[in-house]
């Protein structure tokens, strides 16, 4: 009796929650753990090294799990940990049911998983079947004769029918996607290094392998996939000609071609939708429709697109805030009703978030830090944050190529050497844009190899780990890390952040993003100083009850509201409650 009454209230209390946000027909306002989560990504090759070889590990990454619980995320994302000879860092996938002998093990794994779970931390396996590696068991046996069962695993191009129409690669040295393979006299296709074999994603027994090896880790108790470069899975085999210089947009020609949405239905159906998992795409398509497509909640295909558009607006020449805000408010609109969005500065394919969006010099690296985290995490859509911003980690700006260890930086600058490029000017801008520069150790401390690792690390440390380091902030109030705390926290408890209504104030101001969110009777004001100079905003409306509840500087504001204007310091991101 007791038992169901005890029943019958939580019942009540879930049906009493789950209204929230969603008593209209809105299926972006339908609350759903996904979109509440906080998700941290953790690249696992340089978080933290447990056995001393130089490569981080499960281990490593195991004995920080109370770090990772510290910062109050409720997800974490590690890059691809399955066996694989890296060429690509993980993204060449030779066993899928297999942990990278660098990592771990597979107890490592499940131990890993079961620390996150207890800690009440969901898990996002990287999901990368566009290719495989070529060293990969099917690989090898759809290599060893035109006959092979596995043949049809991939994509060939017999020699004797001539050269195959070009395709564009993006890590190959000669942008060549068709590689020569002696032993059956045909190509094979790469979109991505030439030990990244596409796999054929027409081919029906290719999908039902990797629906298993999906239910495979669902079954271990993983929460979500990120699906690698799938927007370009399906090709269409009667291979085209595509017109000259089609690379530069080769994404149009590349990407949701084909039945793409049939096989994301197909996957929805027989995996995502038996099991509690998010799926998150990596990129959005062509077009927004193309998004809509993929993640409106009647499609049945994913639950959220992970939009580029963001990342792309950095150039080393500076970039403009009126496009930042033009393109983040585009992605919020699109998904005002349906459908829904990842917000995120950084990734694993990216420079450092602060050296991109704000300013590493002394004065201003931690202040424009917790700005930009004050953004992701105070936008609609689910905040996807990258190890090591927390700390307010930098670009490296390595100056030799052989510092490189990215297939990506390395095989272009080969390129660019070999067409008689000018290789400086490519080195100059990779110390700004390279991927490598968000894949330096994460600075525990200040001791030898910042704490990453009693061996030698597999890509230099930055040197700037005597000042940057996570020891030295955890003691200190006022750090970056202790204020991505407070944001974290802020955002949680906050709903309105997750799912209020985003509307952008002063929309043509220059150097200040304003913005509210929001919903259920409750509104907040964001205000974000994106300059090294202080500003003012109008935000055209009285504010003089607003409650502060977040600011980046030590000291709080004083007088810096009138009516309807905020000043702000250099850098100074404000949150308020309004009234
Ligand atoms: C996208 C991944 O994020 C990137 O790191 C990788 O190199 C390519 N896909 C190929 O898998």
């Amino acid at each position: 009796m007791k038992k169901n009454l005890l029943c019958i209230i939580s019942i009540v209390c879930l049906l009493l929650n789950a209204k929230t946000y969603a008593q209209n027909n809105n299926d972006t306002l339908q609350r759903k753990w996904w979109k509440e989560a906080i998700v941290y990504q953790i690249y696992p090759r340089s978080f933290k090294d447990a056995d001393g070889d130089g490569i981080g590990d499960l281990k490593g990454i195991i004995s920080k799990l109370d770090y990772i619980k510290s910062l109050g995320v409720t997800m974490v994302w590690l890059n691809p940990i399955y066996s694989s000879p890296n060429d690509d860092n993980g993204y060449d996938v030779s066993d899928y049911r297999n942990i990278m002998k660098d990592f771990g093990t597979m107890a490592d794994f499940d131990s890993l998983l079961k620390g996150l779970h207890e800690r009440g931390i969901k898990f996002v396996m990287d999901l990368v079947v566009n290719h495989s590696s070529d060293e990969h068991e099917w690989f090898k046996q759809a290599s060893s004769s035109r006959d092979n069962p596995y043949r049809e695993y991939y994509h060939w191009w017999n020699a004797e029918d001539g050269k195959p129409p070009y395709r564009y690669s993006l890590f190959d040295v000669n942008h060549d996607a068709w590689k020569y393979d002696s032993t059956t006299n045909s190509y094979y296709l790469h979109y991505f290094s030439r030990k990244q074999p596409d796999l054929n994603w027409e081919n029906p027994k290719l999908r039902q392998e990797v629906y298993d090896i999906m239910k495979f880790w669902a079954d271990k108790g993983v929460d979500g996939y990120r699906l690698d470069a799938f927007g370009f899975a399906a090709k269409d085999t009667t291979w085209p000609q595509f017109p000259k210089g089609f690379e530069k947009h080769f994404s149009l020609y590349y990407s949701m071609q084909g039945n793409l949405h049939g096989y994301l239905q197909e996957m929805n159906k027989e995996v995502l939708s038996k099991y509690d998992v998010m799926s998150v795409a990596e990129g959005t398509g062509n077009t927004l429709e193309d998004a809509h497509n993929m993640v409106d909640a009647n499609r049945h295909e994913l639950n959220m697109a992970y939009p580029f558009e963001g990342v792309d607006i950095a150039k080393p020449e500076g970039y403009s805030l009126l496009h930042f805000k033009e393109v983040f408010s585009k992605w919020d609109s699109t998904f005002e009703h349906d459908g829904w969005v990842a917000v995120f500065l950084a990734n694993h394919d990216q420079a450092r978030m602060v050296t991109r969006f704000g300013n590493d010099s002394a004065p201003y690296r931690a202040l424009s830090s917790e700005m930009l985290t004050t953004f992701i995490m105070t936008m609609r859509g689910t905040p996807f944050y990258y190890n090591g911003d927390e700390l307010g980690m930098t670009n490296i700006r390595f100056s030799k190529i052989e510092d490189y260890n990215d297939v990506g930086t390395r095989n272009e600058y080969q390129y660019v050497k070999n067409n008689g490029g000018d290789t400086t000017a490519y080195i100059q801008r990779k110390a700004f844009e390279s991927r490598d520069n968000g894949r330096t150790p994460f600075q525990w401390s200040n001791t030898n190899n910042a704490g990453f690792t009693a061996g030698k690390p597999w890509i230099k440390v930055n040197p700037n780990y005597t000042i940057i380091n996570e020891a030295a902030e955890e003691k200190d109030p006022n750090s970056i890390l202790n204020y991505f705390r407070k944001v974290v926290q802020l955002r949680k408890d906050n709903l309105v952040l997750v799912y209020g209504k985003y509307t952008l104030l002063d929309k043509g101001n220059p150097k200040v993003y304003a913005y509210t969110r929001e919903g259920e009777g409750e509104k907040l004001l964001v205000v974000l100083n994106f300059s090294t100079t202080s500003s003012t905003t109008d935000i055209g409306m009285n504010i003089s009850n607003a409650k502060l509840l977040l600011n980046n500087y030590k000291d709080a504001p004083s007088n810096n509201i009138t009516a309807s204007t905020v000043t702000l310091r250099p850098y100074e991101a404000l949150v308020y409650k309004l009234y």
